[in-house]
């Protein structure tokens, strides 16, 4: 059975414009999340509080947070991996904010330079001053369905990171499977592997697209109850620190599978593409979402 509703998680100003090579302004981040503003997404994040040397586009997310209209409703998120990034989000007025943690032991040292162990308990003290602070934090687990440089991942690995990030007072724990390489059975089953550990309820699904697989996934992950789906607007995005990762599946994309399922998302679609279409022409790009493309072409 499908889920009635669906959260949709708006990541395309941090995960969408991360990666790129061209310099953003802060002027066009602020723009391209007020457009998302206007399109019924309850949740969007603005940016990340991360060192600008390991991930240059995301420096001045404070100057983001700063200068965005904050519809009323909205949750306005960033990442933060440490309790530098945390002061930093807190002090922006970041309505939530995200650790990030991963199930490989390489792709966490390339990514944020320690193990997983050493993440878990650079967390944890984030967590807690979160908790005190009353700021929601949301756990990401990467390389749930691959790892650019392990391959294979067991799924109880991902089982057990999760279930450290949920002990440790995350909300809600998002799956990501940063290198887009997973199938919808093997989706599935890791899927119903952490939900041994985790509350269905406090799962999301993060995928990226790398393989055209993104939305065979989200399908395969809301039969088995997950309501709440990660996407980035013009399908924007991948890791600096994943090698051949690709953008995140198309927020249009997705919503236009969901409208079709008759999934209630609150989202409306062509406010959503507006948001997409500024930021493709801003980027000098088409849109990475074929729904996008097609409505423009209609
Ligand atoms: P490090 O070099 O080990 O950290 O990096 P450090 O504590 O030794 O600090 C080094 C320098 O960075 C110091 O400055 C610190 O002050 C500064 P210096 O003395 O050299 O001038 N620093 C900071 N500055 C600003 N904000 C901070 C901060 N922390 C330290 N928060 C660190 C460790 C975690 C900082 C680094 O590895 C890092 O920033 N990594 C971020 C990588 C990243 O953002 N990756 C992309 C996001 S994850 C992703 O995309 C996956 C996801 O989408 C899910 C999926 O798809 O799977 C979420
Ligand atoms: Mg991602």
């Amino acid at each position: 059975a499908l889920p009635e509703r669906v959260k949709i998680v708006e990541v395309g100003p941090r995960d969408g414009l991360q990666n790129e090579k061209q310099p953003i302004s802060v002027g066009t981040r602020v723009q391209l999340i007020d457009l998302l503003s206007d399109s019924g997404l309850s949740v969007i994040e603005a940016g990340s509080f991360v060192s600008p040397k390991w991930v240059p586009q995301m420096a001045s997310s404070e100057e983001v947070l700063a200068s965005i209209r904050r519809a009323p409703g909205i949750t306005y998120s960033a990442l933060t991996p440490n309790m530098v990034g945390y002061e930093r989000a807190r002090d922006a007025r970041a309505d939530e904010v995200a650790v990030f943690g991963a199930a490989s032991e390489s792709f966490t040292r390339k990514n944020i330079n320690c193990s997983i162990e050493e993440s878990l308990e650079r967390f944890r003290p984030l967590a807690e001053q979160a908790r005190i602070d009353g700021i929601p934090v949301r756990g990401y687990v990467s390389c749930v369905l691959g790892c650019p440089y392990e391959g294979e991942i067991n799924a109880e690995k991902v089982a057990e990171v999760s279930r450290a990030l949920l002990d440790m007072g995350c909300y809600e724990i998002s799956l990501g499977d940063t290198i887009g390489v997973g199938t919808p059975e093997k989706a599935r089953y890791m899927i119903e592997t952490v939900a041994r550990q985790v509350p269905m309820a406090k799962l999301a699904v993060h995928f990226h697209d790398t393989y055209g697989q993104a939305l065979a996934n989200i399908y395969a992950a809301l039969q088995a109850g997950v309501t709440v789906v990660d996407s980035a607007v013009a399908g924007l995005g991948g890791c600096p620190y994943a090698r051949g990762a690709s953008g995140n599946v198309a927020s249009e994309d997705v919503l236009y599978m969901l409208d079709g399922l008759g999934i209630h998302t609150g989202v409306d679609l062509a406010r959503l593409a507006k948001a997409g279409n500024f930021i493709s022409r801003a980027l000098g790009r088409d849109s990475g979402s074929k729904v996008a493309r097609a409505i423009a072409g209609e």
